[in-house]
C-alpha cells in the first residue's frame, strides 16, 4: 500500500453507514454489512472509501454533533467491527477515510455538559462563552432556515456560547492549547487504528476575530499546519481532505506549500455543472476552468456531484442562485438553505444521457471524483423527510424487502416508494444485469479514467469553439493528449474546429471505441444528445473499431 500521493488519481466514494447495507438486520446500516458491500465497491472502481461520522452521537445533525470522539456509534457495531472492515478494505487493495468534526461537538458531549455545569471546570474554556450575544456580528449564519444567531443563551451559565451550525452544536474553542491537543489525540488515536485519513469538516471557522468574518483567519491555517505536521511526522501516507465551501482562491490556501491539506473539495465547480447542463451553456464551466488556481504538486482537487448535504448555491450569485432554485428546485420543500436538497437522478430529470454526460464531465475534468453512494445507480430522494434525509435514504440494493437494505420488517428508514425511483425500478442488481445501464456507464468510465495517464494530470487546456453547447478541452500528460468534447444539449450537434496540432489521422473515441477522422488542422464529427467524445489519438492499426467519419 506504498503508493505515495495515492490520493492524486484515487476515485472517492462517499457512504452514509446508516443507509448503506444492515448486517444484523436491526434495520440500521453497520460495518458487518458495508464490509459484506466491499466487493460491490471494488467492481466499480472504488479506491477509497469516505464515511460520514461514525462516533456517539443525538444526531441532531445526522453524526457532526459528536459526543465522544474515541468511540463508536453502538448503532454500527463495535470498534472491533470498524478495525475489522479496514482490514477488508485494506486486503482489496482500497482505502478508508473516515469524518473528522473539528470545529464543534455535540452540546451532548461531556465537555460541553461539564463546562456548562461549573464555570470552574477544565473543560469551561473548551467553549467560545460571552455575556453579550453581539460580538463578532460580521460572521454569517450557515443553516440560515433554523438558526437566527451564532449564540444561543445558556440558562445554567447565564452566557451565551458561539455556534457556526446547529445550536446543539457548541463550538470548540481554539485559543484553548488543551482545545488543540485533544484534536491531535484524537487524530493520533484513529490513524492508529490504521485509517488513511480523514475528511476534515467545517475548517474555515476555528477561530473568530472582531471586525472579521470568522472564515480563514491566519490562526485557523496555523492550526492546520500543526496537524497537517503531527500527521506527516507520525503517519505518513495518510491524508487530509479539507472541506471548506469557499472561492478557490481561498480554498487554495487550504493546500498551503503542501504544509496544509493534501486535498480540497472544489466547491466552485459543482453548480457551474448544473447551471450548465440546464442551460446548454458552457460558460460558466469554462470560466471556473480559468479561475482555478494552480495547485502545489502532490495536492488535488476533490471533485464531486452531489453529497450528503444540500446542492449548496453559495458560490453563485444572487440572480443565479435565484434561476438554479426556480429550474431545480421548483417546489420550496426542494430547498434548504442556500441550496438544493435533492439528488443527482431527479435533479437530471431521470434522464440517462444526461446524467452520463454529468459523470463525463466530472471524470473527464482534473481532480479526484467523489460518487456520493446511490448515485451510482442513480438513486431518487424523498422531499418530505425534513432537514437533508430525504437524499439519505437507504441503498437499494435489489427488490427484496427494504431493497435488500434490511431484512427486519421494523425498518424505520424509509426506502424510496416515488415509482419512478423505487426498488422496482433503481436498484444495484437490475443495473448490474442490465448492460446498457447508468451504473456499467459509470464503471466504464471510471476504468477509462484510470488507464489513461493523461486524465490523470491536472493539465487542462479549453478549446475554443464558439457554440455555447460544445464543451472541449485538452487533457495531456508528458506523453500523450486526448480531446474531450462534451454536447451539454438535447440536440444533435455537428462540430469541426481548428486543431492544428493533430497527433494523429484517426482518433478513438475511448468511450463508444468508434474511430473518427482527423485533418491534419481540424477536427470534425457529430455530437448525438448529451454525447461526450474522449478522443485518443490512433498510433497503431487496430483492427476491429468501426469508422465514424473520414475527412
Ligand atoms: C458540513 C457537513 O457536510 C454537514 O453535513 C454538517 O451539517 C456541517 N458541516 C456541520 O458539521
Amino acid at each position: 500500500m506504498q503508493q505515495p500521493n495515492w490520493y492524486k488519481n484515487s476515485v472517492f466514494y462517499e457512504i452514509y453507514l446508516r443507509s448503506y447495507m444492515d448486517g444484523n438486520n436491526d434495520g440500521v446500516g453497520d460495518f458487518i454489512g458495508l464490509t459484506k458491500r466491499l466487493g460491490y465497491l471494488k467492481r466499480l472502481g472504488v479506491d477509497c472509501i469516505w464515511l460520514l461520522p461514525i462516533y456517539p452521537s443525538p444526531r441532531l445533525d445526522d453524526g457532526y454533533d459528536i459526543a465522544d470522539y474515541y468511540s463508536i456509534d453502538p448503532d454500527y457495531g463495535s470498534l472491533n467491527d470498524f478495525k475489522k472492515l479496514v482490514k477488508e478494505v485494506h486486503k482489496r487493495n482500497m482505502r478508508v477515510v473516515i469524518d473528522l468534526v473539528v470545529n464543534h461537538t455535540s452540546d451532548q458531549h461531556p465537555w460541553f455538559q461539564s463546562a456548562r455545569s461549573d464555570p470552574n471546570s477544565p473543560y469551561y474554556n473548551y467553549y467560545v462563552w460571552s455575556d453579550s450575544d453581539q460580538r463578532y456580528q460580521d460572521a454569517r449564519i450557515i443553516f440560515l432556515d433554523s438558526e437566527k444567531s451564532n449564540w444561543t443563551w445558556d440558562e445554567k451559565t447565564q452566557k451565551y456560547y458561539w455556534h457556526r451550525f446547529y445550536s446543539s452544536q457548541p463550538d470548540l474553542n481554539y485559543e484553548n492549547p488543551a482545545v488543540r491537543e485533544e484534536m491531535l489525540n484524537i487524530i493520533r488515536f484513529w490513524l492508529d487504528l490504521g485509517i488513511d485519513g480523514f475528511r476534515v469538516d467545517a475548517v474555515p471557522y476555528l477561530f473568530q476575530k472582531d471586525g472579521t468574518d470568522c472564515e480563514n483567519l491566519p490562526e485557523t491555517h496555523e492550526f492546520l499546519k500543526k496537524i497537517r505536521e503531527f500527521v506527516d511526522n507520525n503517519f505518513p501516507g495518510r491524508i487530509l481532505i479539507c472541506e471548506a465551501n469557499q472561492r478557490p482562491k481561498d480554498v487554495v490556501k487550504y493546500l498551503g506549500r503542501e504544509d496544509e491539506f493534501h486535498m480540497a473539495f472544489h466547491f466552485p465547480m459543482m453548480p457551474r455543472i448544473f447551471q450548465a447542463l440546464r442551460s446548454c451553456d458552457k460558460t460558466h464551466v469554462e470560466e471556473t476552468i480559468k479561475q482555478t488556481p494552480t495547485i502545489p504538486a502532490s495536492c488535488q482537487w476533490g471533485t464531486f456531484l452531489r453529497n450528503h448535504d444540500e446542492l449548496t448555491l453559495e458560490m453563485v450569485t444572487n440572480e443565479e442562485r435565484e434561476w438554479l432554485w426556480r429550474e431545480y428546485a421548483p417546489d420550496p420543500k426542494m430547498r434548504l438553505n442556500l441550496g438544493i436538497r435533492r439528488r443527482l437522478a431527479p435533479l437530471l430529470d431521470n434522464n440517462q444521457g444526461k446524467i452520463e454526460l454529468a459523470y463525463s464531465l466530472l471524470f473527464s475534468l482534473p481532480g479526484s471524483p467523489f460518487i456520493y453512494y446511490g448515485d451510482e445507480i442513480g438513486m431518487g430522494d424523498n422531499i418530505s423527510l425534513p432537514d437533508r434525509d430525504g437524499v439519505r435514504t437507504p441503498m437499494q440494493w435489489d427488490t427484496t424487502l427494504n431493497a435488500g437494505f434490511t431484512k427486519t420488517n421494523q425498518n424505520n428508514n424509509p426506502v424510496i416508494s416515488d415509482p419512478e425511483f423505487a426498488p422496482a425500478m433503481v436498484n444495484v442488481q437490475k443495473n448490474i444485469n442490465e448492460r446498457h445501464s447508468l451504473w456499467h456507464k459509470v464503471k466504464r468510465l471510471i476504468k477509462i479514467r484510470k488507464k489513461e495517464p493523461a486524465l490523470q494530470t491536472n493539465e487542462i487546456t479549453l478549446l475554443n469553439i464558439e457554440d455555447k453547447r460544445v464543451l472541449a478541452f485538452i487533457r495531456t500528460n508528458a506523453c500523450e493528449r486526448l480531446i474531450i468534447i462534451h454536447n451539454l444539449s438535447n440536440s444533435r450537434i455537428d462540430f469541426n474546429f481548428d486543431y492544428p496540432a493533430a497527433e494523429a489521422k484517426t482518433y478513438i473515441d475511448l468511450i463508444s471505441q468508434i474511430e473518427i477522422g482527423m485533418t491534419i488542422a481540424s477536427v470534425k464529427g457529430t455530437l448525438e444528445p448529451y454525447q461526450s467524445l474522449w478522443l485518443k489519438p490512433k498510433k497503431r492499426n487496430i483492427l476491429g473499431y468501426k469508422k465514424l467519419s473520414i475527412i
